[in-house]
């Protein structure tokens, strides 16, 4: 396979899936949904299709590639903030267990497709819970500024609302506060305002079937060798200990990065050595094309030189790609073994939100996928 392509180890990803399930104990009412969004390789849904968990999808397009890789229909939900008609009638055919909706126009949309479709359209609100996941600006979602969600002032209207429209069941409150959180007193926040909104749909005469407390659980971009597993056991405990569930409530888990970001790696070569006056320049054959996130959100992927494992990193480079914009650099004054043409360069961490994010720009190839 030429570079730059993706490398997955596909008992990486079989490991960090028995972390998780070991995690959730064997409690009945927790129900995780895998976001496809991370990385829909049909080659890893299946994996994590054939261990029992759903699927969390945010268009048409993942809701089959779901299917067709064995994940149940009443396993999905179905978020985003704009979904098209089509993607509805496609969800209500096949049978989600959910909706995630995300504002007052959108269930009247749902309620009238439902209705043509003969279909009753389970659909949990999203609110947004006013929590600052301090993460990356690009990533945090549960603030007023972002454009997911409902207000929580509005939440007892519109779970009304959801009542009285024909073809629509109330099957709770939906909430993602954003991604890459390793801070676990986040998540332990967001329980405490999901409790005081069940309170207030309750003082209402509401109550909420299912919770889902979306994803967002981080991995180590630092050290991948040290800490190849996220902590699956502090996350579910974090739940355990601060959300007050009512008899019978399900609780339900969208998480993606933490799931794949560890099986997957990102392999590319060295094109030139590029000795400059004030700096040296590892160019290689892959760009943000190929892999966005350092240039898209500043993010850290660990670089390593496998052609030469062995040798002390006494060289400094900036490491770049080849595409025709300034922003095409994957990180500065990385240290390295002294490099020469030819060398395969590794960015770990990268299986979630790496090739799924790739494009065409430049009319490059996209890049291709092995399997380990
Ligand atoms: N549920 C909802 C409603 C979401 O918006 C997301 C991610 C997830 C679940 C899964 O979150 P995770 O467990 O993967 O953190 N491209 C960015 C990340 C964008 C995340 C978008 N939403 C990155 O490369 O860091």
């Amino acid at each position: 396979m030429h570079t730059p392509y993706y490398h997955y180890n596909t008992r990486v990803l079989r490991n960090t899936l028995g972390a998780l399930l070991a995690a959730r104990a064997d409690d009945e009412r927790f129900h995780v949904h895998y976001a496809v969004k991370a990385n829909a390789r049909p080659e890893l849904l299946h994996i994590i299709a054939s261990k029992g968990l759903g699927a969390d999808c945010v268009s048409g397009g993942e809701i089959e590639a779901a299917i067709a890789a064995g994940f149940k229909p009443e396993s999905i939900v179905f978020a985003g903030v704009g979904k098209a008609d089509w993607e509805i009638q496609l969800a209500l055919s096949a049978g989600i267990g959910c909706f995630n909706a995300e504002s007052l126009p959108e269930l009247e949309v749902i309620s009238q497709l439902a209705q043509a479709a003969g279909k009753t359209a389970r659909v949990a609100l999203r609110i947004n819970p006013n929590i600052d996941a301090h993460t990356h600006e690009k990533i945090t979602t549960g603030l007023p500024e972002n454009k997911f969600g409902i207000d929580m002032r509005d939440m007892v209207a519109a779970a009304k609302r959801i009542c009285e429209l024909p073809a629509l069941q109330f099957a709770g409150l939906h909430f993602h506060i954003g991604s890459s959180i390793l801070d676990l007193s986040v998540f332990a926040r967001l329980c405490e305002r999901i409790n005081e909104l069940q309170n207030e749909l309750e003082a209402a005469g509401l109550t909420a079937e299912s919770i889902n407390v979306g994803g967002g659980l981080g991995t180590h971009y630092e050290d991948p060798d040290v800490h190849p597993i996220p902590d699956f056991i502090g996350y579910f405990d974090t739940f355990r200990k601060h959300l007050q569930l009512r008899p019978g409530q399900q609780l339900h888990f969208e998480l993606g990065r933490s799931i794949v970001a560890q099986c997957g790696t990102m392999m590319s070569s060295v094109l030139y050595v590029k000795e400059g006056r004030e700096r040296n320049f590892l160019i290689l054959d892959a760009g943000f094309t190929d892999l966005i996130r350092p240039a898209f959100y500043n993010a850290h992927h660990k670089i390593e030189n496998t052609t030469r494992p062995n040798e002390p990193a006494t060289a400094r480079y900036d490491v770049v790609g080849p595409i025709c914009e300034s922003s095409d650099v994957f990180q500065k004054d990385v240290q390295l073994p002294p490099s020469q043409r030819g060398d395969l360069i590794a960015f770990r961490t990268a299986g979630a939100y790496g090739e799924i994010m790739a494009s065409r720009y430049n009319l490059r190839q996209l890049p291709g996928a092995v399997f380990e």
